[in-house]
């Protein structure tokens, strides 16, 4: 097992009705001057809008609101963001929204202390100062609620980047999965597939310690990382047969806020991440693309591009998670796991309602090149496997 540090300082409130209590945690770290930030309006229409104002006017804080953050937001929004919230002098800021919500709000906070935030963007450097950031989640996935993460898409350039640094995670979050209870199927499925993603970026970089006893290096963290993506797939299909149902939208909820709080890498030497930077290239070139959905397609041509090179643990996930049994000591049984495993996968996306591929959104063969360029420019690719243009170029292609 690798060593590692594990800081995960965010405060949740979790449950119903849980959404006005975050205002006495808002002053309660000295703020009393708020930018809100808002996406394209669901909150108007589920009631949270009303329940956060109420609870702010009632604590004395004074807020200004910032409204039409988009999916995949944009650099250009960011600034705009930045602006507004030094025009108020806000202390704090408050995100209400998905995971494209909060990483705006985060990337605001940040920005307030930047001269040019992509600039910043562009230095790689770690962020060491931010406004306090507080969120009210309304859709479980990005796990942007308990990290110290923020992905902003400078759309002329085709660069769809993240920021982090600890000073980003929110002091506070509530989850009140009852705000979720109304999402359409597609976004609820769209955000477990994403949850379960961030925790498979990691769970590939496991190495068995004992072929013999089948005992692997990081025993304890790969069995965590599969008892959440067991319960993704159950709470996704539970909520699948029967939309109503609060227990399972709310452990969906909590199980997607541990796939990428920095638990699920513990040890696992920075998890592979290569699909998550082909996802960045993809839907930052086409920002209309969900971020989880281009993650359905991509994740599965990944696995069969690389899987060869570590069977046991495409194995392992390929018994754990879909229940698929192999002989362990047979390296043929090993591999036909695997790719069992790989299929599993693509099924229970595509069940979920998922596409299978990129002609879905109009991607053909001529955007590819683009792609593979603009996700080398970001770092080099592949921990489990380093991967050449050739291979990630097959990645893409397999799936067009
Ligand atoms: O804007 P509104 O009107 O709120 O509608 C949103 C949006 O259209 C809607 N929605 C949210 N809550 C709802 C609701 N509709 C009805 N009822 C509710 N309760 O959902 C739509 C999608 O929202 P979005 O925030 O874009 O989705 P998601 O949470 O999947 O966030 C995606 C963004 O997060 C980034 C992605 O790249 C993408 O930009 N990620 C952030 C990460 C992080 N910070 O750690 C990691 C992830 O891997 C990911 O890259
Ligand atoms: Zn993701």
């Amino acid at each position: 097992m690798d060593n590692f540090t594990f800081c995960a300082p965010t405060k949740i409130l979790f449950g119903r009705n849980t959404i006005p209590a975050i205002a006495p945690q808002i002053t309660a770290h000295g703020v009393q001057r708020l930018l809100v930030v808002f996406g394209g309006g669901s909150v108007r229409r589920n009631g949270v809008y009303d329940s956060i104002t109420n609870a702010l006017r009632e604590a004395g804080i004074a807020w200004e609101e910032f409204w039409g953050v988009k999916p995949n937001p944009s650099l250009e929004q960011v600034n705009a963001g930045i602006v507004r919230a030094r025009a108020f002098e806000a202390q704090g800021v408050l995100a209400v929204g998905g995971g494209s919500v909060i990483d705006c709000g985060k990337a605001i906070a940040a920005g307030v202390f930047l001269d040019d935030y992509w600039a910043f963007v562009e230095t790689r450097k770690p962020v060491e100062q931010a406004l306090p950031v507080f969120a009210v989640l309304t859709l479980s996935g990005t796990s942007s609620e308990m990290n110290e993460k923020a992905v902003i898409t400078n759309e002329p350039e085709a660069k769809k980047w993240s920021i982090s640094g600890l000073c980003l995670a929110p002091k506070v979050s509530v989850i009140d999965p009852q705000v979720q209870a109304e999402l359409p199927w597609k976004l609820t499925a769209t955000g477990g597939i994403d949850a379960m993603t961030h925790v498979m970026e990691n769970y590939f970089r496991g190495r068995p310690a004992n072929p013999e006893s089948g005992f692997f290096r990081e025993e304890t963290q790969l069995q965590i990382n599969e008892a959440l993506l067991r319960s993704i797939v159950a709470s996704l299909n539970e909520l699948q047969a029967n939309p109503a149902s609060h227990d399972a939208r709310a452990n969906l909820a909590w199980a997607a806020c541990w796939g990428l709080n920095g638990m699920t890498v513990a040890g696992l030497s920075g998890g592979d991440w290569t699909s998550h930077a082909l996802e960045h290239a993809l839907s930052g070139l086409f920002p209309h693309i969900p971020h989880g959905e281009g993650l359905a397609v991509l994740f599965p041509s990944w696995m069969e591009e690389v899987h060869s090179f570590a069977p046991d643990i495409f194995a392992r996930f390929a018994r754990n998670v879909w229940g698929i049994q192999y002989d362990s000591k047979d390296a043929v049984s090993v591999l036909a796991a695997a790719r069992e495993g790989i299929a599993a996968t693509r099924n229970a996306f595509s069940g979920w309602g998922a596409p299978k591929d990129l002609s879905h959104w109009g991607v053909t063969a001529e955007h590819v090149p683009v792609m593979v360029r603009n996700a080398f420019s970001y770092r080099a690719l592949g921990r489990l496997v380093p991967l050449n243009g050739e291979q990630v170029t097959r990645i893409f292609t397999r799936v067009l």
